[in-house]
């Protein structure tokens, strides 16, 4: 059993039954008094900014890191765009997680997100590609699952029971052809709380942006170095992002989103 500094026990389960995350996790050096702090800012703004050195250095270090950020080179083209348009790139992986420590694989299913909360793709049963099997176990990926659910468990104390849904994005321009990160503007995603990390970038535009539920611009960031990330309190603040462009050659903007839903 691997035991995290922030108190997360990650077990991942295989069909038989529970076990260990293999091989064994390093964590990133990040003191539960920072998670308490994000935490607060998510609970009293509806969201907050954090920079990849929140994760600790490790991380970005490692070759499980290089491996995820590979795997962004051929992820499928989301067959789900208007006017069969192809600058968005996807795929996706669904989680239990019991927020006392565990996390077990959940089974896949269709993606849908209720038209009031998504105008572009709402209320469409969407099956996009599985996560490749080497991302859904990759170590960084676990752990920042991990980081995320001790940020989860700091602003929703009293729910144990959680299903994560994982996205890899990616977002691509070329020269005179934007890319829309958020082709439905400015929206809800409709689950409980969420994270982006930002995996890499090579790109202009791409600023993540809050908006409060009128619609009044609250901040805005570029996410732009890897693990660069947002926290979002979903039922508290809206959300989008400005197209990219290419900065000559072609544009390219890699996320993981990570949602989690209480049960
Ligand atoms: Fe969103």
């Amino acid at each position: 059993m691997i035991v995290l500094t922030a108190g997360l026990e990650l077990v991942y389960e295989q069909p038989r039954g529970w076990l260990e995350v293999n091989p064994p996790l390093f964590y990133p050096d990040i003191a539960p008094a920072s998670v308490v702090e994000v935490a607060g800012r998510v609970s009293d703004s509806g969201f907050e900014f954090v920079r990849g050195s929140f994760y600790g250095e490790a991380l970005l270090a490692s070759n499980y890191w290089r491996e995820l950020a590979a795997s962004f080179r051929d992820l499928p083209v989301d067959r789900y765009l208007a006017k069969g348009a192809d600058f968005r790139r996807r795929r996706y992986g669904r989680f239990f997680l019991d927020i006392e420590g565990k996390l077990a694989d959940a089974p896949s299913a269709p993606f849908v997100q209720a038209r009031r909360y998504n105008s572009y793709a709402g209320d469409v049963r969407r099956y996009f590609d599985e996560l490749e099997p080497t991302v859904r176990q990759n170590p960084s990926l676990l752990l920042l699952i991990a980081t995320d659910a001790a940020v989860v468990r700091a602003v929703f104390p009293t729910r144990r029971f959680w299903r994560v849904e994982v996205h890899q994005f990616r977002i691509t321009a070329r020269p005179g052809a934007m890319g829309f990160p958020t082709p439905e503007g400015i929206h809800r995603d409709g689950n409980d709380i969420f994270a982006i990390h930002l995996i890499d970038r090579d790109c202009r535009g791409g600023q993540s942006r809050v908006y409060s539920e009128d619609g009044r611009p609250l901040a805005k960031r570029f996410l732009k170095r890897p693990l660069d990330s947002l926290y979002v309190f979903d039922s508290v603040v809206l959300h989008d992002v400005s197209p990219i462009q290419t900065k000559g050659g072609c544009g390219v903007r890699d996320v993981i989103n990570i949602d989690f839903f209480g049960l």
